[in-house]
């Protein structure tokens, strides 16, 4: 299978992008509805695991986007209709932008709360010129719980989108995003 993407399918690189993302997202967001919740024994490491694999979400999201854009976009089915083709990529621009906007809220809180994240335990990552201030803390944390619920809608729209595409156009979008496929 080749390593990059074709006008009609995606190749290696971004699918492993895509299922490894979905995956640290979904479980991100689980975990971040209910670690306020769990036990005095794991709520320190819960914490501490959301903010670490949120900053190294991060990361892998920005050179997702250097492979996006370096990419061809494979075209939708040709009988899709035009509105929506432009939402489909609306959700997808929205996606990179939205997974940047919600570590970095996250980053920000954390830090203008006094807890800068210890990354997996090895080393500090403090915000640059971001100290201790609870008022910008607590707005930083409204965007965090906003963009939060923005992705759940987000994801709800996008698997619904695909699993439609795969059960009732029965077209090859979701088989070209899966590995192993050539389509
Ligand atoms: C895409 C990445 C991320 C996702 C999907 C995510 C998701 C969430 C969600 C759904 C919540 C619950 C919101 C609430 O109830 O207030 C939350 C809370 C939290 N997140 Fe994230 N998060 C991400 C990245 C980060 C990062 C990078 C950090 C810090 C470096 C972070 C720090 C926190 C903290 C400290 C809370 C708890 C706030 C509180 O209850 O006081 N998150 N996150
Ligand atoms: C949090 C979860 C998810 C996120 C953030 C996400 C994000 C994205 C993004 C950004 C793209 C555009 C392609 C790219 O730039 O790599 C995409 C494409 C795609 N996603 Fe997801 N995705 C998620 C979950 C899923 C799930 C669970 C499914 C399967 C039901 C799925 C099926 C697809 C398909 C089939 C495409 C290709 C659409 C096309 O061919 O144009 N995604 N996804």
């Amino acid at each position: 299978m080749p390593i990059r993407n074709t006008n009609y399918s995606y190749g290696s690189l971004s699918k492993f992008f895509h299922w490894l993302c979905a995956t640290m997202v979904i479980i991100l967001l689980v975990v971040g509805f209910f670690m306020h919740d769990f036990s005095d024994i794991f709520r320190g490491t819960a914490y501490n695991l959301h903010k670490s694999s949120g900053i190294l979400l991060m990361v892998i999201m920005l050179l997702r986007a250097i492979w996006m854009l370096t990419n061809p976009k494979p075209t939708m089915p040709s009988n899709t209709p035009a509105w929506e083709v432009f939402f489909a990529y609306l959700v997808h621009y929205a996606f990179y932008v939205l997974l940047i906007i919600m570590p970095l809220s996250g980053w920000l809180m954390s830090c203008a709360y006094g807890y800068p994240p210890n990354f997996f335990g090895l080393f500090m990552i403090p915000f640059p010129g971001i100290t201790k201030n609870v008022a910008f803390a607590e707005i930083m944390h409204s965007v965090h719980l906003i963009v939060a619920w923005c992705l759940v809608c987000l994801v709800s729209i996008h698997v619904l989108a695909a699993l439609k595409h795969h059960f009732i156009n029965k077209d090859n979008l979701l088989l070209r995003m899966l590995p192993g496929q050539k389509n």
